[in-house]
Parts: C-alpha cells; sequence; structure tokens
C-alpha cells in the first residue's frame, strides 16, 4: 500500500518504541519523514532505515516540551520539507520509576507528565494547524493510552494527561472538521516497547493474563493504526479514539 505516497508525515518521539515503528510504517507506505526526538543517535538510525523505503528523511534532536525548540523545528520543517500533511504527536510517556498511588505523589512528577503527554501534543499541534486550515487538509494523529479509560493504580497523573489528549483531539477535531482536517488518537494498551524491560517479570505475566487476546502489542500493530488514521482511507473520521489493546477496554 503506497497511502502516503509524497506526503510529509511529522513523528514526536521517533528514535524508538511506537514513535519509530510509525515513522518506518509511513516510509513504507510513501512518506516523506521529519523526525524529532531527544536522542540524536536514535533518530540517525531511524532515518538511515526508512531511507531504504526511499524516504526523503529530515531529523531534528530537541526537547518536545520545550515551547521554543519546537517553534524552532517546526520552522526548519517549513523551510526544508514543506507543507506538513500529517502530524503523529507520539511523545509521551508516564512517571515510570518515579511512579507512585497518588497519596503519596508529588507535583514535580505530575508536571513532568503533563507536560511531555499533553503539553508537548498541544505545543506540535499549534504549529501545524494554521497552515492545515488554511490548506484544507491534513492529519493529526495523537498517541494517547488505554490507561485512563478504566484508570489504574499507581498512574493517575499518566491517565489524567491521557484523557487530557482524547479531550483535545475531540475539541480540536470539531475545530478542524469544517476544513476538512481529520484529528483523531491512538490509545495503545500495553506494547512491546522498552517501557516493558522496566516492570517486574510477576506485573508483566498478570498484566498479559488481564488481556482477552493473551499477548502484548508490538509496536507495528500500534503503527498500522496511525498509518491508517494518517491515511485517507480514515477520510470520514474524525474526534475518535481508536483503542488498540488486545480487547482489554471494550467500548
Ligand atoms: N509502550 C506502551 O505500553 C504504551 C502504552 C500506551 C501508550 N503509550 C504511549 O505511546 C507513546 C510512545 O511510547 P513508547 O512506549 O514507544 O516510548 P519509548 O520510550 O519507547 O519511546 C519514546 C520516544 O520519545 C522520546 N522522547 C521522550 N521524551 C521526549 C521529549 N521531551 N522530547 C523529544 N523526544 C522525547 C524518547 O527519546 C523515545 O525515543 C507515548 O505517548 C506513550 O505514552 C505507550
Amino acid at each position: 500500500m503506497q497511502r502516503l505516497q509524497g506526503r510529509l508525515a511529522v513523528v514526536t518521539g521517533a528514535a524508538n518504541g511506537i514513535g519509530r515503528a510509525s515513522a518506518l510504517r509511513f516510509a513504507s507506505e510513501g512518506a516523506n519523514l521529519a523526525l524529532i526526538d531527544l536522542e540524536k543517535d536514535g533518530l540517525d538510525r531511524v532515518a538511515g532505515e526508512a531511507r531504504r523505503h526511499g524516504a526523503k528523511v529530515h531529523t531534528i534532536a530537541g526537547d518536545c516540551t520545550d515551547e521554543a525548540t519546537i517553534v524552532k523545528a517546526f520552522d526548519e520543517i517549513r523551510q526544508t520539507c514543506g507543507f506538513v500533511d500529517v502530524l503523529m504527536n507520539n511523545v509521551g510517556q508516564s512517571a515510570r520509576e518515579r511512579a507512585s498511588e497518588f497519596y503519596k505523589s508529588e507535583p514535580e512528577v505530575w508536571r513532568f507528565v503533563l507536560d511531555v503527554c499533553l503539553m508537548a501534543t498541544l505545543l506540535a499541534s499549534r504549529q501545524v494547524v494554521p497552515a492545515m486550515r488554511e490548506a484544507r487538509k491534513g492529519k493529526i494523529v495523537n498517541v494517547a493510552s488505554n490507561a485512563g479509560m478504566a484508570g489504574e493504580v499507581g498512574i493517575s497523573e499518566y491517565a489524567a494527561a491521557k484523557m487530557g489528549v482524547i479531550g483535545f483531539t475531540r475539541s480540536l477535531a470539531r475545530e478542524l472538521a469544517p476544513f476538512h482536517v481529520n484529528v483523531n488518537a491512538v490509545c495503545p494498551g500495553v506494547t512491546k516497547t522498552r517501557v516493558i524491560e522496566r516492570i517486574s517479570p510477576e506485573i508483566v505475566a498478570k498484566i498479559e493474563a488481564s488481556i482477552p487476546l493473551g499477548f502484548f502489542a508490538e509496536p507495528e500493530d500500534i503503527a498500522a493504526v496511525a498509518a491508517f488514521l494518517a491515511s485517507d482511507d480514515a477520510r470520514y473520521m474524525t474526534g475518535q479514539s481508536v483503542v488498540v489493546d488486545g480487547g482489554r477496554w471494550m467500548v
């Protein structure tokens, strides 16, 4: 399938995991890429892999939570690569080793999680929306999570941030629908990225047992849905939050 032939896709947090897999999937479907991540070496590796699909790739090492960095990054992308057809707001993470039950959690950790999940999504979206409105086309794919759906112990700030991403997705979708810009979210369940390596084997086994399909997602499973949402196959979908979690949360 070459659903993204000649389109420019920006992926944030593209050096690893779901962002990397999505960038490569977009490239395999014909897209050119602009990739942003903190990790320059990782970005270079992904760029090399994407170029093997024939993609033109521009990389920017920078912090997606920093407004000045993001404004500069998107100026550079506009000048070097042109109109952004697809923005995938993938950057995000939970508090990881600093995660705790809410009663003992710290505002500093909440701010970190809200910044990396929610502010980074708003900052990058703000950079592409004016041109998408004007061009009357474009796709924004936000990476949320299934975490906030049922609620889970020990990740309250992450659940709040990701439900924030879902609320943002719906509201922006309504604003941009008259301009034929689609805004959707993909909500992964536990996915085999480096995040899993940090979880104890007992908890991994417990989570796996709670998944109806009985196994964790590969990053490519999420990338496949992101590519669909980034393509014209999803032209009649906007404001949706597509849960990709092996059936753990059923609506
Ligand atoms: N892996 C899962 O189980 C899972 C489940 C649900 C949702 N998600 C979401 O999917 C997205 C990707 O997660 P992943 O598991 O692939 O993570 P990952 O840690 O494997 O990759 C994230 C990438 O983002 C980059 N990054 C982090 N902070 C950044 C910043 N401030 N600026 C620029 N780059 C930054 C990292 O360097 C890394 O390359 C996140 O939004 C995460 O919340 C993941």
